[in-house]
């Protein structure tokens, strides 16, 4: 089971990776990435960035139903993410506490930071799924390791 999900994202990785190669702007990397996450992993409800701007995390290229545009500042787990400045996988949305809910439908959530060249924090991945625990540590590195493609 956890090989074949390392498999899978071997997979994806290598096409996302050489789908980049195409163009080195961040935004349209991102779509890329999301437009095959979305496809490929079936358990993903939602794939997206928020990107911080002047302080704000405003919504980026993102796969799924409508997102918020922005998030209130350091609450829920994407800010979490960004003021933690670390990978965080939340089982059990309702358990967390300042969850924002764009989709009420969404059960767990991971999300992922991304640096810039200059190694600051330019946003940060989400990803949400309608299964409760459908993230773990695997999905955690795999992610990570796509998001740094972003600004390669
Ligand atoms: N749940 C996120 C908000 C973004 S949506 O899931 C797309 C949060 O708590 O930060």
């Amino acid at each position: 089971m956890q090989n074949s999900k390392i498999r899978k994202y071997t997979r994806i990785y290598a096409q996302i990776e050489k789908l980049l190669r195409q163009c080195s702007e961040p935004l349209a990397r991102m779509a890329t990435i999301n437009a095959v996450l979305y496809h490929k992993m079936t358990s993903f409800s939602w794939v997206g960035f928020y990107l911080l701007t002047d302080n704000q995390l405003i919504v980026g290229p993102y796969q799924g139903p409508l997102a918020c545009q922005v998030l209130e500042k350091n609450k829920g787990v994407c800010w979490a993410g960004i003021n933690e400045q670390k990978v965080i996988i939340v089982p059990d949305v309702h358990a967390f506490p300042g969850h924002i809910a764009c989709d009420s439908r969404s059960r767990s959530e991971i999300v992922i930071p991304v640096w810039n060249k200059n190694g600051e924090i330019a946003g940060i991945m989400d990803v949400d799924s309608r299964s409760k625990d459908n993230f773990d540590t695997i999905d955690g590195a795999e992610l990570e390791r796509i998001c740094k493609l972003v600004y390669a």
